[in-house]
């Protein structure tokens, strides 16, 4: 029994990075600028306040399972444009650069391809 679980552990952690066409890039544990500048834009945003510090919801839902399943359209018209009647604020006002950078960002975090707190290899 105690195997069982094991072996289901490890399957887990050893799930694989998708790479191709993944929005980011991960060298040595250190992730593109663009990736980074997602970061950056995801905490001056405050999106934890309701997403929570690892992304893995609060108020609002877990952006590392929401991002399994939103294509990155619904991504950017969600962000850009909220879902006022559902309490998701509008964040147009970053404008679309910040949004892509920090569709790169979550979708790394949802991919499960680094921690929260990610450092750059650029710069
Ligand atoms: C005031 C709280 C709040 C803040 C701040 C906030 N969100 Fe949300 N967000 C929500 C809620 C609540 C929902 C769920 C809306 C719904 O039920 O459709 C949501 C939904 C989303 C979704 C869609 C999830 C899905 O599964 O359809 C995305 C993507 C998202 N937020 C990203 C962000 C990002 C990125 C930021 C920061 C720029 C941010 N949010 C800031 C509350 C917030």
């Amino acid at each position: 029994m105690k195997r069982v679980v094991l072996s289901a552990l490890l399957l887990g952690l050893a799930a694989p990075v998708m790479a191709g066409d993944a929005p980011y890039t991960v060298k040595d544990g250190l992730v593109d600028g663009k990736t980074y500048k997602g970061f950056q834009t995801w905490r001056s945003a405050a999106c934890e306040r309701c997403h929570g510090p690892n992304q893995e919801g609060m108020v609002g839902p877990s952006l590392v399972e929401s991002l399994k399943k939103l294509s990155k359209e619904e991504f950017v018209t969600t962000v850009t444009n909220g879902r006022a009647e559902k309490g998701m604020p509008p964040h147009g006002f970053l404008g679309a650069e910040k949004i892509d950078m920090l569709y790169s960002y979550l979708k790394g975090r949802s991919d499960g391809a680094f921690a929260t707190k990610v450092k750059t290899f650029e710069e």
